[in-house]
């Protein structure tokens, strides 16, 4: 019987993934692998992978000669080499467009409870305090200008649940042409043109060899101070240690992360507990639907690559096709 392997995954149980393969007659190994040598001893025999954040790199695509395509949970696909995966003809599909709403959503609600001094003040009602200054001073949102870094899918949609928020949205996209931004975004030339106007800058980008630490602290120099960050999109856009500066410098006023550079984030991690960040655990994607459609999404492109040599959501076209 064909088979695939699901690498790694934090869902309660798999059971729309085992429906769907076992109505197309395709068996699934479940495991939880954590490294390249994990991927292959579990992979042996399987015909696809389907992964959360398992690494699919050089030495993973050698080592399996029968895998013809790997499918991530996900819009993101950083955790596979995705030039090895080409050069050696194995498919990569992703499941994009599951939950943009909800990632806008989310990027919004940290930036509003970054804005509006939300966790500050509950922290410190639970402290026995209750004033309305006691987290500081407030500014008006409308007065404040919204700066968008990425303006691919979710990046409009922040755009689109934000404008009627704050007073101006401005964006930054250099593989953009001027007709993809919508009427009501303003286009900053550059990165430190963007920076230099923001009061709260969210990102949108995705991680690759131009992003990772794209926020470090040249940029950070660039911020007009008093800036608040917010980053749904991957965690090592961010450079911690930089962004934890600048909090301490007051160039930032604060700063909200869904994603990590190490997730779960450290019991120990500076950015648990500090009184001007606010953390969620990779939980901007989610929304029951929204989960539900990412799983039936990322599984599907297998079962489809299977019966037909082609997934439906490709991010890089293979040339191995199905036994
Ligand atoms: P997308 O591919 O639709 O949009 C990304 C945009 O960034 C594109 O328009 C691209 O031109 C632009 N871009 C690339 N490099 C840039 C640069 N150096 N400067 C400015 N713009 C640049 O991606 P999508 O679906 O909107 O996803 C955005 C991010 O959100 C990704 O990092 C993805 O992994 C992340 N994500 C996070 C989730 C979460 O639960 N926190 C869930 C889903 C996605």
């Amino acid at each position: 019987m064909p088979r695939i392997l699901l690498s790694d995954y934090d869902f309660h149980d798999l059971a729309l993934e085992e429906a769907l393969f076992a109505s197309q007659g395709i068996d699934v190994v479940k495991a939880q692998c954590r490294t390249e040598d994990d991927v292959i001893r579990a992979a042996q025999g399987c015909f696809g992978i389907l992964l959360q954040y398992a690494p699919i790199t050089d030495k993973v695509v050698r080592a399996l000669p029968q895998l013809g395509i790997v499918s991530r949970y996900g819009a993101g696909f950083d955790t596979i080499d995705t030039a090895a995966c080409e050069r050696h003809g194995v498919w990569v599909a992703n499941s994009p467009d599951y939950g943009v709403g909800e990632v806008a959503t989310h990027a919004l609600a940290l930036a509003l409870a970054l804005v509006r001094n939300v966790v500050a003040y509950n922290r410190d009602i639970t402290a026995g305090e209750w004033h309305y200054l006691s987290s500081g001073p407030l500014k008006r949102a409308s007065d404040l200008t919204l700066g968008i870094v990425g303006l691919g899918r979710i990046g409009k949609r922040m755009a689109h649940v934000s404008r009627n928020v704050f007073g101006r949205v401005v964006a930054c996209d250099p593989y953009l042409i001027d007709g993809d931004f919508p009427a009501y975004v303003q286009r900053a030339p550059t990165l430190a043109a963007l920076v230099g106007q923001a009061d709260v800058i969210s990102l949108h980008v995705p991680l690759n060899a131009e992003t990772r630490g794209l926020i470090g602290a040249d940029v950070l120099a660039a911020t007009k101070r008093g800036a608040f960050l917010v980053n749904t999109a991957r965690g090592a856009v961010v450079d911690v240690d930089a962004a934890l500066a600048a909090l301490a410098d007051g160039t930032l006023a604060g700063l909200a992360l869904d994603v990590l550079p190490t997730e779960p984030v450290p019991r120990d991690s500076p950015l648990v507990g500090h009184p001007r960040v606010i953390l969620t655990p990779h939980a901007a994607f989610f929304s029951l639907d929204a989960e539900r459609e990412l799983r039936r999404k990322a599984a599907q492109n297998l079962a489809t690559w299977h019966k037909t040599g082609r997934p439906e959501y490709v991010v890089t076209a293979g040339t191995r096709k199905p036994m």
